[in-house]
C-alpha cells in the first residue's frame, strides 16, 4: 500500500516512517500549504490534514493528530497541545508553561492520545487511536524526542521520560506507536 504522509512536522514524520514498517510512505509534496487545525477533536484535525492531502494529490493520505491531556488541567492542553503557550509557541515554550502550571500540583497524571487516520480518494476512511498513561516530571529530562517528551514519564516504563529513551523504546509504549500499529492492522485485515 502507498500513502502520502500528511504531516509537515519532520519529528512526527520520522516516527511514523519507523513505526509503519512495510507501508510505502510518500513525503508530503512541497507547495501544499499548512492546514489550519480548527477541529475540536483529534479525529477532526487528523481528517482535515488527510483530506487536504487527498485533494492536493489524488492519492490516499495518512495523517495523525496528538494531544497531551493533563488531569490537573481538566484535560488541557489536549487538542491545543501545539499552541499551548501561544500561536507561535516552540516546544520549549510549551514545556516551560506546563512546568509552571503544574508547579504546585501533586496530581501529575497525564495521557498522550493519538488518532491516526487514512483517507482514500473515494471518501472511505480507516482510523485508529492509541494512548499512553503517565505523569509529568517536575523538570525536563533527556535529549531525545520532541514536543513534551522530556516531561512525560510513561507508567509502563522504568521512570525515564520519553526524552531519556531510544526511539524504539518510545515507539514500543507510545500513543503514536499504538495508534499506527492498530491502523496498520486495520488496513491489512480483510
Ligand atoms: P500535533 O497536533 O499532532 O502536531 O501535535 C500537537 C503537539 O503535541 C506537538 O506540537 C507536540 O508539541 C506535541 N506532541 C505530539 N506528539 C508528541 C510526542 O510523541 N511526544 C511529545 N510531544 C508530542
Amino acid at each position: 500500500m502507498r500513502l502520502v504522509l500528511a504531516t509537515a512536522n519532520p519529528d512526527k514524520a520520522a516516527e511514523i516512517v519507523a513505526i509503519l514498517d512495510g507501508v510505502e510512505l510518500l513525503p508530503r509534496p512541497p507547495g501544499v500549504s499548512d492546514v489550519a487545525e480548527t477541529g475540536e477533536t483529534l479525529e477532526a484535525n487528523a481528517r482535515l490534514k488527510a483530506v487536504a492531502l487527498v485533494d492536493a494529490t489524488g492519492e490516499p493520505a495518512v495523517a495523525d493528530d496528538t494531544g497531551l491531556e493533563v488531569v490537573a488541567l481538566g484535560g488541557a492542553p489536549g487538542v491545543r497541545s501545539s499552541r499551548y503557550a501561544g500561536p507561535e509557541a516552540s516546544y520549549a515554550d510549551n514545556c516551560e508553561k506546563l512546568v509552571r502550571e503544574l508547579a504546585a500540583a501533586d496530581d501529575r497524571r497525564a495521557r498522550f492520545r493519538t488518532v491516526a487516520l487514512v483517507r482514500f480518494p473515494d471518501g472511505r476512511e480507516v482510523a485508529a487511536e492509541g494512548a499512553v498513561e503517565g505523569t509529568i516530571a517536575r523538570r525536563p529530562r533527556g535529549d531525545a524526542g520532541f514536543g513534551y517528551d522530556r516531561l512525560f514519564v510513561p507508567d509502563e516504563g522504568d521512570g525515564r521520560t520519553f526524552g531519556e529513551m531510544t526511539a524504539a523504546e518510545k515507539h514500543a509504549l507510545s500513543h503514536r506507536g499504538r495508534a499506527f500499529r492498530a491502523l496498520a492492522a486495520r488496513l491489512t485485515s480483510p
